[in-house]
């Protein structure tokens, strides 16, 4: 009998049926609450999931049989690793494949936010444009201003290393994630305090850990300029949304970028009453060929595991 997998979305076909050869699989339809993740992976050796799957002890207490976790996504904030571990199952994320599709959309929403382009399609798309004008639609031009990266991980040395490309000067603030070993080129390190204060661009790129909750708070917002952007692309929660709201309101900063939001799909209503806010719905890896890539790393990872072999990229705690 090949061993049963709980698989809790689609994925491309010619990695389904390459695990089906191998495996028992069995997909649920859509995202599931954690009672029924419990209830399905009963008896299963492996569950493939993703961000939105809540797999805390519930889940892993009732998946006695499984022997490895695969997410697909790098964040792993949704999995109660360290129990996971203690029960001596191997989780497994999606680092690497996702690094420039990430990147790249992060540029995106510095670019959309700094000259207004979502805000200017709105204004078109509702026939409000009356034309070129000397003084319409400013932006904040990129050239010779200074990005501030907030975590030193790959992505955020993804988005460094393309700001020479745009003239800006990069400095970062390690906070929760980076090597302190490996300098960045083209970038100078501060702390978060004085990243926040000196910083025209802010992007975000740390884990969510109970460290990083809220990390961007009212104290946080308040240091930034008030011509700084804020750009988020890590996860929600390391973002006080109301305190966000609040600073928009008092306009303590110029606007922001957000792919992200704290309470995903939902999010602060208010922050469709902005125009100076750029929202995109939590897509910063999503290319074909990433996404592709993402789905299949999380299929070799149990493959692996499942045949005996060691996982490609297994989940470390630090
Ligand atoms: C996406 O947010 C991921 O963690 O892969």
């Amino acid at each position: 009998m090949n061993p049963p997998v709980l698989l809790t979305c689609r994925i491309p076909s010619a990695l389904l049926a390459r695990l089906n050869e191998a495996c028992d699989v069995e997909r649920l339809e859509g995202p599931a609450a954690p009672f029924v993740l419990a209830d399905r992976v009963r008896g299963k050796h492996a569950l493939i999931c993703l961000l939105t799957d809540e797999v805390g002890r519930a889940v892993i207490d009732a998946g006695q049989a499984l022997r490895i976790i695969a997410n697909i996504a790098v964040g792993y904030n949704n999995i109660d690793v360290a129990h996971a571990r203690s029960r001596g199952i191997v989780v497994t994320n999606t680092p690497d494949v996702l690094t420039e599709a990430t990147a790249e959309f992060t540029w995106g929403l510095i670019l959309a936010a700094a000259r207004r382009i979502a805000e200017g399609e709105r204004l078109l798309r509702r026939g409000a444009w009356k034309g070129w004008a000397l003084d319409f639609l400013l932006g904040m031009e990129l050239r010779g201003k200074q990005l501030g990266v907030v975590g030193m991980g790959r992505i955020g040395r993804a988005v460094a290393a393309k700001a020479p490309a745009f003239g800006m000067r990069v400095a970062f603030a390690e906070q929760g994630g980076g090597d302190a070993a490996s300098p960045v080129e083209h970038a100078i390190r501060l702390s978060l305090d004085e990243l926040l204060v000196r910083s025209d661009v802010v992007t975000l790129h740390v884990p969510l850990t109970p460290a990083t909750r809220h990390l961007i708070d009212r104290r946080a917002l308040a240091r930034m300029k008030r011509t700084a952007i804020l750009v988020n692309t890590s996860r929600g929660p390391v973002v006080d949304e109301d305190a966000l709201i609040w600073a928009l309101e008092e306009r303590l900063i110029a606007g922001a970028a957000l792919d992200v939001y704290e309470r995903e799909p939902e999010f602060h209503p208010k922050l469709l009453e902005f125009e100076n806010v750029v929202l995109a719905p939590h897509i910063a890896s999503a290319t074909r060929e990433t996404r592709t890539a993402m789905a299949e790393l999380a299929v070799r990872n149990v493959l692996n595991v499942l045949s005996g072999q060691p996982p490609l990229t297994p989940v470390t705690l630090d």
